[in-house]
């Protein structure tokens, strides 16, 4: 039986990155890694392909990034894949990504098992296709007895939709009487997020380098580090997910303070 970090140095035994593995200190990798999947229509225009490729690609990524991050000990891995302004895109891309959603989950199911993997989604699936919607909630109850790394999949979410839901919910509390307006705290709010007793994330990373948050996670990244790559999303491997990392452990996190706080999970 190997030990886990034997599994891990498995995992990355053609190491070809520009930091090997050992140069990562196993003991400050990010609990929380939220990833903005982005440049898939670009990855295939460069190719000559169609989007859809580019989309296909990307879920190919996405399992990579995923079963990386469960060998490297990570609580929650989390992913924007689509955004409540993505229903602007023309009709036939985002019926293909509602259909690739649900295909993927579906294909992608053994490997949710086999890896033990907690599913979440971050956004309002209610308002999803109802085959999607349906798949979802099917493989939210395949893996509801999972208890390993978290998987949070945002799907038809947004940082400011997501305040508004969660502040009109406090309203009602207060409407009710069960709460009182000036008794409403940080921990309160984030309590009803979609990522509610999830940690923040430590790291976003950005691929296809464009400098924008996008309307994502707007609470929950106050005082995340930020890695941002030139890479398309389908070109995302391993590899690079260790640089990120790697970069991660660089920075100095002060949380506007002056001394430096280890970036140590607690
Ligand atoms: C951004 O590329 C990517 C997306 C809109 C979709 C990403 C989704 C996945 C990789 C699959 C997720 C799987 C599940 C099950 C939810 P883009 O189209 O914005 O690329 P561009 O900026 O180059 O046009």
């Amino acid at each position: 039986m190997l030990s886990d970090f034997d599994a891990l140095k498995e995992h990355f035994a053609d190491s070809s990155g520009l930091h090997s593995l050992d140069a990562l200190d196993m003991t400050r990798i990010p609990r929380h890694i939220s990833c903005i999947m982005d440049g898939n229509g670009r990855w295939a225009e460069a190719r000559g392909l169609m989007r859809a490729e580019g989309h296909k690609q990307g879920i190919v990524a996405l399992r990579e990034i995923i079963t990386t991050a469960v060998r490297l000990g990570i609580d929650v891995l989390s992913a924007y894949a689509f955004s409540t302004e993505n229903w602007n895109r023309p009709q036939h891309e985002v019926n293909l990504l509602m259909h690739l959603f649900a295909k993927t989950f579906i294909d992608e199911l053994p490997l949710l098992k086999r890896e033990n993997v907690q599913v979440r989604f971050l956004g309002d699936i209610g308002a999803l296709p109802k085959k999607t919607r349906d798949v979802f909630e099917m493989g939210l109850a395949e893996c509801r007895q999972h208890t390993g790394m978290v998987l949070a999949l945002a799907v038809n979410y947004g940082g400011r939709a997501e305040l508004v839901r969660a502040v009109q919910d406090l309203a009602q509390l207060v409407q009710s009487g069960d709460m009182r307006p000036e008794d409403i705290s940080e921990a309160h709010l984030a309590e009803h997020l979609y990522t509610a007793n999830l940690p923040d994330p430590e790291l976003v990373i950005r691929t296809s380098g464009e400098m924008r948050v996008s309307n994502y996670l707007l609470y929950q990244i106050a005082y995340s580090e930020f890695y941002i790559t030139d890479t398309y999303w389908p070109d995302f491997d391993r590899w690079e997910l260790l640089e990120a990392i790697y970069a991660y452990q660089q920075r100095q996190r002060r949380f506007g303070g002056l001394v430096s706080v280890s970036n140590t999970p607690a």
